[in-house]
């Protein structure tokens, strides 16, 4: 039997993460992860870092690539009724700023730090468990380059995602699901192209939603709204610029800038919330826990968040026996869930349409648009969720 002090399940952001916040605290743990590295460092998904996230990054010796290489925004474009109007946010909230660097970064950055700090992850593992989930002795046991391994540990941290071993490891009825979900979903892909604009467009048609991003000078990231059982293979490349030309019209004669399409997904959309994040010293963060659509790019920085309560807790637990933080972590993380969850919800169904919309809610959406890009309290309000809402230490 091995040991540690924190086992974690998932090497994603928030399983590397917590690695790393627990290293700098002197705190040992092992991370396991079903894929390969190359896949874990390879997985396309978004962009958008709050200025939290940005900070904790900086804050922890793992923000020197990210200040080369992220594009800073002061703020985003909504674009409606053929006009674009600018949410200036660094303005609105005091110098906060919209941060462009790929969640594939953040890991690739993360996985660097943990290789340095000569500790491990064990990439490919596979028959994954946990045991004695709800005793104060957890243990992992996992198979590792042909080797049968069993682990003891004082924590175990699921950041496995929705579908891991970690949550489905908790006794049935443990867990309250609280979910919705959309009749619509995201078709994403990469174009071999200089980004079309300086800052993120967040477009709404009657076509339905369009999202224009960039990952680097030469390489843009694009989004619309589809139906979930849309097939990636079904939408040439001309047909797909002429939904996003027409999703993005402009009265003034507005064009993305095309290129060659790479990576067509199609993204499906929830907002998912399971309640506790934490049974006896088994603790769930980031989406083994909650999903949120990516309309409001709040997923890895919620999954930020979380490991960062779950660091300090047990920083508090090894450094004077104080299980307080550890007790309340559920609680404190739910706190900043169910408000990414409502601004979420809300940005989701601000700018999407959906089959069973009427003329009525056409109008509503559209003056609600009107009233958000006049109104300094509304602008204020999106400005201050889309950049991270404060951290109450
Ligand atoms: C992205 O760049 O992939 C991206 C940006 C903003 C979002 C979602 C995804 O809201």
């Amino acid at each position: 039997m091995e040991r540690t002090q924190v086992g974690i399940v998932g090497a994603g952001p928030a399983g590397l993460l917590l690695a790393h916040l627990l290293h700098r605290a002197g705190i040992d743990s092992l991370v396991l992860e079903s894929r390969s590295r190359a896949e874990v460092e390879g997985t396309v998904r978004a962009g958008v870092l709050e200025q939290g996230t940005v900070d904790l990054l900086r804050e922890t010796g793992v923000g020197s690539r990210l200040d080369r290489e992220a594009f800073f925004h002061r703020g985003v474009y909504l674009r409606f009724a053929g006009r674009t109007h600018h949410i200036d946010m660094q303005a609105l909230t005091g110098g906060k700023r919209v941060t462009l660097y790929a969640q594939q970064e953040v890991v690739k950055d993360l996985v660097d730090a943990r290789a340095r700090a000569g500790r491990e992850i064990a990439f490919e593992a596979s028959n994954v468990a946990i045991h004695d989930v709800a005793s104060g002795r957890p243990s992992l046991s996992f198979t590792h380059a042909g080797r049968e391994r069993r682990l003891a540990c004082d924590f175990v941290a699921g950041c496995d995602g929705t579908h891991g071993v970690s949550r489905h490891s908790l006794p049935e009825g443990a867990l309250t699901r609280h979910e919705r979900t959309y009749p619509f979903a995201w078709f994403g892909f990469l174009v071999e192209a200089a980004p079309s604009a300086d800052e993120l467009i967040y477009a709404r048609h009657d076509r339905g939603f369009a999202l224009v991003s960039m990952r680097t000078r030469t390489l843009q990231r694009m989004y619309f709204q589809c139906d979930p059982s849309e097939e990636p293979d079904a939408w040439s490349e001309e047909r797909i610029w002429a939904e996003m030309r027409a999703r993005l019209e402009t009265s003034d004669g507005w064009k993305p800038v095309e290129g060659r399409i790479t990576q067509k997904v199609v993204v499906p959309m929830r907002s998912l919330v399971f309640e506790p994040m934490q049974l006896g010293n088994l603790f769930l963060a980031g989406d083994a826990a909650h999903v949120v659509p990516p309309t409001g790019a709040k997923g890895l920085n919620l999954a930020a968040a979380d490991v960062r309560v779950l660091a300090r807790a047990m920083q508090r637990f090894y450094a004077d026996g104080d299980r307080g933080g550890l007790d309340a972590y559920s609680s404190k993380c739910l706190e900043r869930v169910w408000k990414a969850q409502r601004f979420s919800y809300w940005l989701t169904t601000l700018l999407h349409r959906s089959e069973s919309d009427t003329s009525f809610d056409r109008n509503r959406q559209l003056a609600e648009l009107d009233y958000l890009v006049h109104s300094r309290a509304a602008m204020t309000s999106f400005a201050e969720n889309y950049v991270g809402l404060p951290f109450d230490e």
